[in-house]
């Protein structure tokens, strides 16, 4: 029997319903899971990963799984330490067992947030040092696939789809004449939706248990954003003035996010990104009217 079939675990969430359309635009059969009972069909199998085994997503032909379900906040993770664990590392790797055992390939993305955020350009090779529960999580899952046989994992930075809150409420604040108080030393390294689901279609080509990171090349303070987006707005004189970062016990504001990619362009034959500037300008453009 051919297996040619792709399963997507969260094929509701930004990265799981973007790479579903990806694969479905270029005729590859793909199942993407809901937990919504009105989008239930023939390609898009009901599954609650706290609750279901694995077992109903064995369809025949079934050769590759992207495990892209679970809770992908990083705010929830601190406050529900255990409550997110219980689903994104326990059930995640239930369901990795399973599938591994019915002989899928599986692709586990995961996050610069295994990095503590101290330095930037992070390469695969670098050892995890998580400091928010998130990274922490996803530092876990990385390493009990690594042992219970692997899973292709790509590491990303913040991807940008076509919803951004942060960048949404900026706007409407600039708009109402407010000033902007961006958090001094933060900074991101994004990549943009395409970008993302480019690589993980590209990550089927990883050995298991090889890592393929995507980011930026560079970390783009907030402040700078800040501007960019007064500068797309049309705005001369916007009030942007940086704020000292509050005490931050949980990581979940980092200063460095990138990470380097010069493996990965190697593994998986992607060519590196443009700056986070570019980035950033593309979204803006493309999202923000
Ligand atoms: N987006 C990023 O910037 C980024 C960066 C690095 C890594 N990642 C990782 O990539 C993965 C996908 O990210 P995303 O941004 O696409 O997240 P997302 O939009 O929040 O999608 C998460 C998906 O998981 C599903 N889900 C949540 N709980 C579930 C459960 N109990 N059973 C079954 N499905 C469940 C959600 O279903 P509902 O739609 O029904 O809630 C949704 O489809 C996550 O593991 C995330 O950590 C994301």
């Amino acid at each position: 029997m051919r297996r040619d079939r792709i399963l997507i675990l969260g094929g509701d969430g930004v990265l799981g319903s973007a790479l579903a359309a990806a694969f479905a635009a270029r005729g590859i059969p793909v199942l993407a899971t809901t937990r919504r009972p009105d989008r239930v069909g023939d390609d898009r199998p009901f599954f609650d990963l706290g609750r279901d085994s694995p077992d109903c997503l064995l369809p025949p032909g079934l050769r590759l799984a992207y495990l892209m379900a679970g809770n992908a906040s990083v705010e929830a993770c601190a406050k529900d330490p255990s409550g997110t664990r219980s689903l994104n590392v326990e059930a995640i790797l239930k369901a990795a067992s399973h599938l591994r055992r019915a002989g899928v390939r599986l692709v586990y993305p995961s996050t610069s947030r295994v990095f503590d955020g101290a330095r930037p350009r992070m390469s695969a090779e670098d050892r995890t040092h998580p400091i928010s529960e998130y990274g922490r999580q996803r530092a876990e899952v990385e390493e009990r696939l690594g042992q219970a046989g692997g899973a292709a994992i790509l590491r990303l930075t913040k991807v940008l789809g076509p919803r951004w809150g942060l960048m949404e409420d900026w706007r409407d604040r600039l708009l109402g004449g407010q000033p902007l108080h961006p958090m001094r030393g933060a900074t991101i390294a994004p990549v943009l939706l395409r970008h993302a689901v480019d690589a993980l279609m590209r990550a089927d080509a990883l050995d298991e248990g090889e890592i393929a990171q995507l980011s930026a090349p560079d970390d783009l303070a907030m402040s700078e954003v800040a501007s960019l987006l007064a500068r797309h707005l049309g705005l001369a004189n916007p009030g942007i003035h940086p704020q000292e970062p509050p005490l931050d016990p949980q990581g979940l504001f980092p200063p460095y996010s990138s990470l380097d990619m010069g493996a990965t362009a190697r593994k998986i034959g992607m060519a590196p990104l443009p700056p986070s500037r570019a980035i950033v300008q593309e979204w803006l453009e493309t999202h923000l009217a």
